[in-house]
């Protein structure tokens, strides 16, 4: 029988193993956001988006920005990572960055990383929890992913861009 996904807290040794898994999930999303805007708006604004995303996750593993990360381990490998924050003022708590490595996708991880994040920001007081994510097509498992999850309430957004 397959070993259940187990979700925890992060260990220190965990960081370098949900940067890479960060990378690896988001090439797809940045490739697409390459053909959309073209080469030379894209070097502009993300030549060094692998960069950023690995700052970003290691600030968040720092609590440099308040923010709790959890991992899931399958079968004993880091398979993917969550990030939250809450909010005493508004009860309004937050996922942030996530993502399931690519091999491991479309197993439930994703869900599971949800629920548990769900009851953490609920033991904390959270009486709603927020997330946003693009409207593109790269962007449509993590949509499917957290309509799955219950997310109902929406308030799309778009950006423009133009030449100038
Ligand atoms: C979003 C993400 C974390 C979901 O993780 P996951 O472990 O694959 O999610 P689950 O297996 O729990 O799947 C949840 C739902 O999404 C669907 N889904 C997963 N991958 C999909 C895909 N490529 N296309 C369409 N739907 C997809 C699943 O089928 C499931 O819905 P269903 O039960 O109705 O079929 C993962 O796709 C990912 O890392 N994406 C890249 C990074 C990203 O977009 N992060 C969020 C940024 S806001």
């Amino acid at each position: 029988m397959r070993q259940e996904v187990a979700i925890r807290e992060l260990r220190a040794g965990d960081v370098e193993a949900i940067v890479a898994i960060a990378v690896a999930a988001w090439e797809p999303i940045y490739a697409h956001r390459r053909q959309v805007m073209g080469d030379a708006l894209f070097e502009k604004l993300h030549s060094d988006w692998r960069e950023g995303k690995a700052a970003e996750v290691r600030s968040a593993c720092a609590r440099a920005a308040g923010a709790d990360v959890c991992v899931a381990e399958d079968a004993g490998r880091v398979a993917g990572f969550i990030t939250f924050t809450s909010d005493d003022a508004t009860q309004v708590g937050e996922i942030g960055n996530n993502a399931v490595h690519p091999d491991f996708q479309g197993r439930g991880i994703g869900t599971a990383m949800y629920r548990h994040v769900f009851a953490k920001l609920k033991e904390r007081g959270m009486r709603y929890v927020k997330v946003t994510t693009g409207g593109d097509p790269a962007h449509a498992p993590a949509r499917r992913a957290y309509e799955k999850a219950g997310f109902s309430i929406q308030l799309p957004s778009v950006t423009y861009y133009r030449e100038l």
